[in-house]
C-alpha cells in the first residue's frame, strides 16, 4: 500500500513563516515524523511538494499511490483544477490544514476539496498529518 503526501504552496517554508500560526517544525522534520509512522503501519509513504499548481495536478494525475493526504494549503480554498484531477482519478485522500482555517480570515472558510475528501483535520498542528495518515490506511485496509 502507497500513500502520498502532497504539501502545497509556501509549505517548504515550513519552520521559518509565520511561526505563530505554523509552529517551528520544518516539513522536513513533519516528514522524518510520517516515515517512522509509515514504517509502524507497514507501508510506503512518499512526498511531493510543489508551489506550483500544475505541478500538483501532474503529480495526482500519476496515480501510482492507494490514498493521499493533501495539504493543498492557499490552492485549498482556490483550485477548482485540483479539485478536478482528484475527482479524476478518484482515490480517497484526507484534507489536512495545520491551522484551524475557521479561526482566520473568511476566504479561508472555503475549500474546494473538503466535499470531496474522505474526511478534513483542521487546527492539529503538524499531528493533523499523522492522524490522517493512520485513518487512511484503516479504511484502505478496511476495503
Ligand atoms: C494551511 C492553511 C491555508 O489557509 C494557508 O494558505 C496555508 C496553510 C494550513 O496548513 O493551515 O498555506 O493549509
Amino acid at each position: 500500500m502507497k500513500i502520498l503526501v502532497i504539501n502545497g504552496p509556501n509549505l517548504n517554508l515550513l519552520g521559518e513563516r509565520e511561526k505563530s500560526i505554523y509552529g517551528d517544525i520544518s516539513l522536513d522534520s513533519i516528514e522524518q515524523r510520517l516515515i517512522d509512522k509509515a514504517r509502524m503501519l507497514n507501508v510506503e509513504i512518499e512526498f511531493f511538494q510543489s508551489n506550483s499548481e500544475g505541478e500538483i495536478v501532474n503529480r495526482i494525475q500519476e496515480k501510482d499511490y492507494d490514498g493521499v493526504v493533501m495539504n493543498a494549503a492557499a490552492y485549498a480554498h482556490t483550485s477548482i483544477a485540483i479539485r478536478d484531477a482528484l475527482l479524476a482519478v478518484s482515490v480517497p485522500f484526507i484534507e489536512v490544514h495545520i491551522s484551524n482555517v475557521y479561526k482566520r480570515e473568511p476566504f479561508r472558510h472555503n475549500s474546494y476539496l473538503s466535499d470531496i475528501a474522505l474526511g478534513v483535520i483542521v487546527g492539529f498542528g503538524i499531528y493533523g498529518y499523522e492522524y490522517a495518515l493512520d485513518y487512511l490506511v484503516k479504511v484502505l485496509r478496511r476495503a
